[in-house]
């Protein structure tokens, strides 16, 4: 861990415990409590957190600026089920509206029907973060976009790039988008995954629920998603790894944060298990942690988890809230919270506030 994410990690844990106690001093009164001036003012409703609503800067690359044209090409781009190896996938294809911006089953199953071994997460607000994927391996987007064109997931092949690239060139639209955007390179690998890149970098979900709230529309949240906000910030600890107002402290912390909370661990051999983070970090403290995934949009994108082990929010949020899996490597970051069947099903309604847009369909070139 690198001392700025352990810095942030600390004053993550610090708001959250500090939070919990601010909640309970104003909701229980101590029982010698005595008409000692200066009186505090009755409290009968419990006070809700500061919601955060300024996101961090994103980092663009110097070398891959932002301009409207790019930003249209990388649109086609993922769309584009031309891209893979056998026409029957696009990168939309496992990041559907359908499915929250994530994927339709447990498990993503790429081109040429073949089976992955992780979910697809939600794609919504990914350009904040530092590295990609659920274990972090990419350092880019641009390197995630060449991983999954090249990959199992559009199963073109890290060598058959440049054969892939020339059969698109001959797309005519494509060819002449590129040589607009860019005159000196041209179409090639890298400049695909850029503009799809640069694409990713506008799929920014900002204007939620919880957002309106944040910038102060009291009605912009009903009773039941304000208790759970004050319980997803004091009692159930959810702020720790998941802080607003992006929902995942990954975001905007230089390296990321990684939690072994149990998921996929259940009922297997250590050499069965899925590490995680460690196979890129060869930190034996990082054995099965992953990624904390941003929860704008979760509402959406059942399946949950990297395994795609719980099938409903309630079962996603019942597991958090009850301290994850044990296992030999869990966080102690997680635990039981004691929260009640009614506080979990606040909590899930708080989350309904993170509901995100859509991706539009773009018209593809001839
Ligand atoms: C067959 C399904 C499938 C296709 C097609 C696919 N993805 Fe994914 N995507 C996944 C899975 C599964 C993961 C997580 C993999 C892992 O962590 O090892 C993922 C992860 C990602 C991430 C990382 C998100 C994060 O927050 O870390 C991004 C970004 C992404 N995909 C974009 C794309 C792009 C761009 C394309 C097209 C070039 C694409 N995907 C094609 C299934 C797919
Ligand atoms: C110690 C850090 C930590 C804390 C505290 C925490 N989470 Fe998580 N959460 C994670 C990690 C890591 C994952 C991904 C686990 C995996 O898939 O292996 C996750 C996944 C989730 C998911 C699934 C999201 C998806 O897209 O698949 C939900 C929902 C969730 N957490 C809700 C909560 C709630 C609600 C709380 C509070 C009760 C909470 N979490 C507390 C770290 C944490």
């Amino acid at each position: 861990m690198s001392s700025t994410s352990s810095t942030w990690h600390a004053l993550a844990a610090t708001i959250a415990v500090i939070l919990s106690v601010g909640l309970a001093s104003c909701t229980s009164k101590p029982a010698e409590e005595k008409a000692a001036p200066p009186a505090e003012p009755p409290v009968e409703k419990v006070e809700l957190p500061p919601a955060p609503a300024d996101f961090p800067q994103m980092n663009i690359p110097e070398d891959n600026p932002q301009t409207p044209e790019k930003i249209a090409l990388g649109h086609q781009l993922f769309f584009d089920a031309r891209m893979s190896v056998d026409g029957s996938r696009s990168c939309y294809s496992c990041h559907q509206n359908e499915h929250g911006n994530g994927g339709e089953t447990p498990l993503a199953v790429g081109a040429k029907e073949k089976q992955l071994t992780r979910h697809s997460p939600v794609i919504w607000n990914t350009a904040y973060f530092e590295a990609f994927y659920w274990g972090g391996r990419a350092g880019s987007l641009e390197a995630q976009a060449k991983g999954a064109w090249g990959g199992g997931n559009m199963g073109v092949g890290k060598e058959n790039l440049d054969a892939k690239t020339a059969e698109l060139a001959k797309i005519k639209g494509y060819k002449k988008q590129f040589k607009k955007v860019f005159p000196e390179e041209g179409m090639t690998p890298d400049t695909i995954a850029k503009a799809i890149s640069a694409y990713e970098r506008t799929l920014i979900c900002d204007g939620t629920a919880y957002d309106r709230y944040a910038k102060g529309d009291d009605s912009a949240l009903t009773a039941q998603q304000k208790q759970g906000w004050v319980l997803f910030m004091g009692k159930g600890q959810c702020a720790v790894c998941h802080a607003p107002p992006l929902f995942s402290s990954a975001m905007g912390v230089p390296g990321g944060l990684y939690y072994n909370v149990g998921i996929g661990t259940a009922g297997k051999a250590e050499d069965q298990v899925d590490v995680g983070r460690s196979k890129v970090s060869e930190q034996d403290a990082d054995w099965g942690a992953f990624k904390v995934p941003s929860l704008r949009n979760v509402a959406k994108s059942a399946p949950y988890f990297h395994d795609g082990s719980a099938q409903t929010l309630a079962g996603a949020v019942k597991v958090m809230a009850t301290g994850g899996i044990d296992n030999k490597n869990k966080t102690p970051l997680l635990a039981d919270r004691g929260l009640s069947e009614e506080e979990l099903a606040s909590i899930v309604a708080f989350l309904g506030a993170l509901d995100c847009g859509k991706l539009e369909q773009p018209k593809l070139p001839k």
